[in-house]
């Protein structure tokens, strides 16, 4: 009895975790997320394996062992879900946010650019150009950039997640990529 009586005078009770709203939106985020991530994990597990194991043992020949025309597949499929991914990511974040900070946008200026540099460099060191083929036989100095490039992604998308996100009164549960801070949640209490 004294423990329930605590219990509702206590000016510390734990406040209700909120949950998201799982409607059409929030799930439209989700997946649009996903993809971004598992094929930006993609790009950079495939360059890492060229430049961990299929260079060393190429020493400027064949970085392929025959696999040249599946890789490039891969970089072009990996490439298109990441534009628009990250396309529909930043329209979610852009609409559904109040204003972001300058940094925010500088930030993703440079995310942005050095990603389009990596779709090049991904796709001549997978491509059958001349320029290509130049660039396969110093491929252990092009895949250091791609890697280096590659690496400042990730540590930039990073550093844009962590620049809170305020959502706007009205906006949708696609918020989803700041989650804690929108109002719009629901509560399972
Ligand atoms: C090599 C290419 C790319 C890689 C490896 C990459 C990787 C990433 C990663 C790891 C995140 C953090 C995801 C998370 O924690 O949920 C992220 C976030 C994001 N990316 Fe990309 N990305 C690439 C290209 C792009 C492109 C081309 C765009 C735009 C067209 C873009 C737009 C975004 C947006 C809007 C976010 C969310 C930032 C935020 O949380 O505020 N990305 N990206």
């Amino acid at each position: 009895m004294l423990d329930l009586l605590l219990a509702q005078t206590t000016p510390l009770a734990p406040a209700a975790v909120p949950l998201p709203v799982f409607d059409a939106a929030y799930f439209a985020a989700l997946v649009s997320r996903v993809i971004h991530t598992t094929c930006g994990a993609t790009l950079l597990g495939g360059i890492v394996y060229l430049w961990w194991v299929a260079a060393p043992r190429a020493a400027g020949g064949d970085l392929y062992s025959g696999g040249r025309r599946a890789w490039a597949g891969c970089v072009g499929a990996c490439t298109g879900l990441l534009i628009l991914s990250g396309a529909y990511n930043f329209w979610v974040i852009y609409t559904g946010n109040q204003k972001l900070p300058p940094l925010y946008h500088a930030l993703f200026g440079a995310k942005f650019l050095l990603a389009l540099a990596v779709f090049a460099l991904a796709a001549l060191l997978a491509g059958k150009t001349s320029l290509a083929a130049r660039m396969q036989a110093k491929s252990r100095f092009w895949l250091n950039i791609t890697l280096a490039a590659l690496l400042a992604i990730f540590v930039l998308g990073a550093v844009l997640k962590s620049i809170p996100h305020i959502p706007k009164p009205a906006a949708s549960a696609a918020t989803v990529m700041a989650p804690l801070d929108a109002p719009h949640l629901a509560s399972y209490a």
